[in-house]
């Protein structure tokens, strides 16, 4: 490795480092405040139930949700199969779009072998595979539709769909927003979005552990839990309280997760959504310029402009994707993420299937010499 100091440039994966005051904050939790939340009434339950409660008010202000239908879990993938399979019953159909991850994709194909549901894949004829509300407006007027799912940008090409014009085409049918891509990353206002549900990671652009993961619900949908346990509420009952967060909360809560999700959100909001997301989308516009001057870089999806997030695909001619990520580690300490990166539908859709893409993902803390350093490193190894 170079004797510079190590770039990490792959946020679409997971956030590093974290933001400033999480470590801070989950120690704090696991040493002063670690009681079992709702369980009881001593002073570290009220402590760690005040932990959590303040971070559900703090993670429902910065995404525009009301706090009491802010549901925490394990992540982006816990929610988005509590809804899909919570919500969708034999013979009925569900609606998405051809860019979506395999948090979507393997619980909708389970869906479609085990309980017949009928899954469309809205392909979109934009470029990088990008769907539009036509679409999705047709769609939906062919047959009786129960549920559209879609993610609010591509995991693979950081391209950003029009989710909030696609809700508008399809109402009523309930619209789902995998937002694992777009919280923390770009300006969310969830009580404006026209979806019926938007999750999210707690661990990508959030900057927040991993194992944390938000549902925020609407009013208009009203979601079974998928897990069932005890909530430290209605403990006379053998069936789930009704009432949220509970109903959907069931066991003991990832505290020190949640604790420090909350000090992440805290700090985006001091940092402001819209500083960070146009500091993430100088630097990507940055590095597509200079990578789509590198003889044989190919950029994938690349849509430019204000619609896309800091994540960008590319391919260098005659080299091995796997092979060059594991070079750009090794030699220059540059770590971006080779493959299919979790979504083979998106890589079909975009003709990068079976060998995938590299893929770099730019966070709030990267910078020009960051994105400078990969251009240059990719030019010396597409040289060789
Ligand atoms: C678009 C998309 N959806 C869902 C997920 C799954 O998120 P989590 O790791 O929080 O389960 C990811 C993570 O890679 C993602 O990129």
């Amino acid at each position: 490795m170079t004797a510079g100091r190590p770039i990490y440039l792959d946020h679409g994966a997971t956030s590093f480092p974290k933001a400033p005051g999480v470590v801070e904050a989950m120690t704090r939790y696991l040493e002063h405040e670690a009681g079992n939340p709702g369980r009881g009434g001593h002073r570290l339950t009220v402590a760690a139930s005040r932990a959590i409660e303040d971070a559900r008010e703090e993670i429902a202000r910065f995404l525009g949700a009301d706090p009491e239908r802010t549901l925490f879990g394990s992540g982006a993938t816990f929610w988005l199969n509590t809804v899909l399979l919570t919500q969708l019953n034999p013979g009925d159909r569900v609606v998405t779009s051809a860019l979506e991850h395999n948090a979507v994709m393997r619980p909708l194909r389970w869906l479609e072998r085990s309980r017949g549901v009928e899954v469309v894949v809205e392909t979109g004829e934009g470029l990088g595979g990008l769907p539009s509300a036509e679409g999705f407006r047709a769609r939906v007027a062919a047959a009786p539709t129960a549920l559209i799912i879609l993610t609010h940008a591509s995991n693979v090409t950081g391209a950003v769909l029009p989710v909030a014009e696609i809700a508008r085409a399809v109402a009523p049918v309930p619209v789902v927003v995998d937002g694992a891509q777009t919280a923390g990353s770009l300006p969310v206002d969830f009580s404006n979005l026209g979806a019926a549900a938007y999750v999210c990671s707690g661990h990508k652009g959030l900057l927040g552990p991993q194992g944390s993961g938000v549902l925020l619900l609407g009013n208009g949908i009203d979601v079974e839990p998928l897990i069932r346990g005890g909530t430290g509420s209605r403990s006379e009952s053998e069936e789930m309280p009704q009432h949220l967060p509970d109903r959907l909360e069931a066991g003991t809560p990832n505290g020190p997760g949640i604790a420090g999700l909350g000090a992440a959100c805290r700090w985006l909001d001091e940092r402001g959504i819209a500083a960070i997301a146009e500091h993430e989308q100088r630097l990507v516009r940055r590095l597509a310029g200079g990578l789509s001057e590198v003889s044989g870089v190919r950029l994938h999806g690349w849509v430019g402009g204000a619609s896309h997030t800091g994540v960008l695909s590319f391919t260098v001619a005659g080299h091995d994707n796997g092979e060059l990520a594991a070079r750009l580690d090794r030699r220059d300490g540059i770590m971006i993420r080779p493959g299919l990166h979790c979504a083979p539908a998106a890589h079909r859709r975009i003709g990068t299937f079976p060998d995938g893409t590299l893929r770099a993902g730019i966070g709030p803390f990267n910078t020009d010499d960051d994105v400078d350093a990969l251009v240059g490193a990719v030019r010396a190894l597409s040289s060789r």
